[in-house]
């Protein structure tokens, strides 16, 4: 069964994003036993990923109330950045082996829930999606920014950094830690090892480091 054919109207869910969402899901679709959403909206992607993954539990947060009396589903209210909250599900319904950002698409939100669900409350095989974060490329977003093309200047190439999209290539710092030791830095992460980010439009796949031989054979 295909994430397609699992769609549903009202999920905000564009059709490119389905079929990455396919490419990445696919290898792990019988596997995954827990997926957490954060954003759930009326609750329509939670109900594809519980059609699409056969014994995932699916667990959705969103800072309105939503209730979906469904088998499999469990829904929570409060804000992505409470991080109690993320360890109260956590611990109730975690660890998760996927975790989709679908919420506020706020850099220093999307980062506070980002940093304390990938340290501690996503497994080791899991992967943590980042949707929309082209919001930082935004004038009307809150803490979006019309992009500017910056001045060229020998060795350095400054570029965007407002809102979503600074955050992002913050973590690709991070993924670069064994070159930034290499380069002299003492810089220390006080957080897991990035292994791997697929970055497309409106959407952002982070593995954390691990050997995994299906992860090599994934797009
Ligand atoms: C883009 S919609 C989610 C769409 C849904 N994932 C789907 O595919 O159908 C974003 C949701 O995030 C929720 N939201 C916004 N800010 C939030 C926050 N700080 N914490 C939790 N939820 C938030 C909104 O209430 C809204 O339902």
């Amino acid at each position: 069964m295909s994430i397609r054919a699992c769609a549903r109207p009202a999920a905000l869910k564009a059709p490119a994003h389905l079929e990455r969402y396919e490419r990445h899901f696919a290898p792990i679709r019988e596997n995954v036993g827990a997926l957490l959403e954060l954003g759930v909206h009326q609750g329509e992607s939670l109900l594809m990923w519980r059609d699409y993954f056969p014994s995932a539990a699916i667990v959705g947060l969103d800072i309105n109330a939503v209730s979906l009396p469904e088998d499999r589903l469990r829904i929570y209210q409060g804000s992505q950045d409470d991080t109690e909250l993320l360890d109260r599900i956590a611990a109730e319904c975690g660890p998760f082996d996927i975790i989709i950002d679908d919420c506020a698409h706020i850099g220093a939100l999307a980062k506070a829930s980002f940093w304390h669900l990938f340290d501690r409350h996503l497994t080791s095989d899991g992967l943590y999606v980042i949707e929309d974060w082209g919001t930082g490329y935004m004038d009307c977003w809150p803490d979006g920014r019309r992009f500017a093309p910056p001045p060229e200047i020998p060795q350095e190439f400054p570029s965007h950094s407002a809102g979503m999209v600074g955050f992002l290539k913050q973590l690709i710092d991070e993924c670069a830690l064994t070159d930034i030791r290499s380069g002299g830095s003492g810089y220390k992460s006080p957080h897991r090892l990035i292994g791997r980010i697929d970055i497309a439009m409106g959407q952002a796949f982070i593995y954390p480091f691990r050997e995994c031989s299906w992860l090599l054979s994934t797009p």
